[in-house]
């Protein structure tokens, strides 16, 4: 029988606000002493206690669907084309331990690769953003009188070019090799005025996590958002609801974003009526492919 994507939306919705309760109770100073790649790749006991109740409540609802997760993952660990959970239990973990209130739960579905379900909720300011293929995205601010649920618009103010955009990246973890020169690079590029062969963007923002970045654009309060390093699990949710919002994803390997890809690229771009190809052709003739 084919998977009811609704009922797996409902589901997903319900472990969110479970996920985001434990992280607002967590103690984001119990680090974990796990392997990662340096000492800017935190995971604390938090990341794996969420990820654990997660997997636990998704796969007794939904036992034929495969779970990929941020803090169980293996190198050798492909996404098939199954459904599959593609699951970041704290995306945001630096602001988690800092103390910064800006970090999500990200839940993502994929099948065929391809993003099915995106449900992504950040328990500080208690907004929720969802998807579903095919049947829109949403934003629901919780918080105060009664809980607001919004379509994102499709068709947002038309993009003007680079030049006008507020556009989010970020350092992510990964800082030596090609890809950190790359960071650099474009970062310098985006910033750098007309003159100094820059694009001069309105301004830059990181938001330190990927899936807010990406609700982000998809709601049309950034205009793009570029990561060379992201993972699966940062991009999952955050790309069903990019393209729900009218938005498109470019690079990023598309239909195989597996997570040993050398080349994890992504340039997210929000829905609009007009410039968004255009965006797409500026960006890469600054930062050079
Ligand atoms: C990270 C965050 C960060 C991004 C990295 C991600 P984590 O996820 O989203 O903003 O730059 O690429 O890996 O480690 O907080 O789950």
């Amino acid at each position: 029988a084919s998977l009811d994507l609704q009922a797996v939306h409902d589901e997903m919705v319900a472990v969110a606000y479970d996920a985001g309760r434990m992280i607002l109770a967590a103690n984001p100073a119990d680090l974990d002493t796990g392997t990662k790649l340096n000492s800017v790749d935190i995971v604390t006991e938090a990341d794996r206690a969420v990820e654990k109740m997660v997997s636990t409540r998704l796969s007794t609802s939904f036992p034929s669907v495969s779970f990929m997760g941020e803090e169980t993952y293996q190198p050798g660990m492909r996404l098939g084309p199954e459904p599959t959970f593609v699951v970041d239990p704290i995306d945001g973990t630096t602001n988690f331990v800092h103390g910064f209130p800006n970090a999500c739960v990200s839940l993502g579905l994929a099948v065929g690769r391809a993003p099915a379900v995106g449900v992504i909720y950040n328990p500080w300011q208690d907004v929720l953003f969802t998807a579903i293929k095919g049947k829109g995205a949403h934003m629901t601010r919780i918080k105060g009188s009664a809980p607001r649920k919004l379509p994102l618009a499709k068709s947002p103010r038309p993009l003007h070019g680079l030049g006008t955009c507020l556009m989010a990246v970020e350092w992510g973890s990964g800082r030596d090799g090609p890809n950190f020169e790359l960071k650099t690079d474009v970062f310098r590029k985006l910033a750098a005025s007309r003159e100094t062969g820059g694009s001069m963007v309105h301004s830059l923002r990181s938001l330190g996590s990927a899936a807010l970045n990406m609700a982000a654009v998809a709601a049309g309060q950034m205009d793009a958002y570029w990561e060379g390093g992201c993972w699966a699990w940062d991009v999952c949710a955050g790309w069903c609801l990019l393209e729900e919002a009218g938005g498109i994803m470019v690079s990023g390997n598309p239909g195989d974003w597996h997570p040993e890809l050398e080349s994890r690229v992504y340039l997210a771009v929000r829905g609009a009526p007009e410039g968004q190809r255009e965006l797409v052709e500026e960006f890469w003739g600054v930062v050079g492919d």
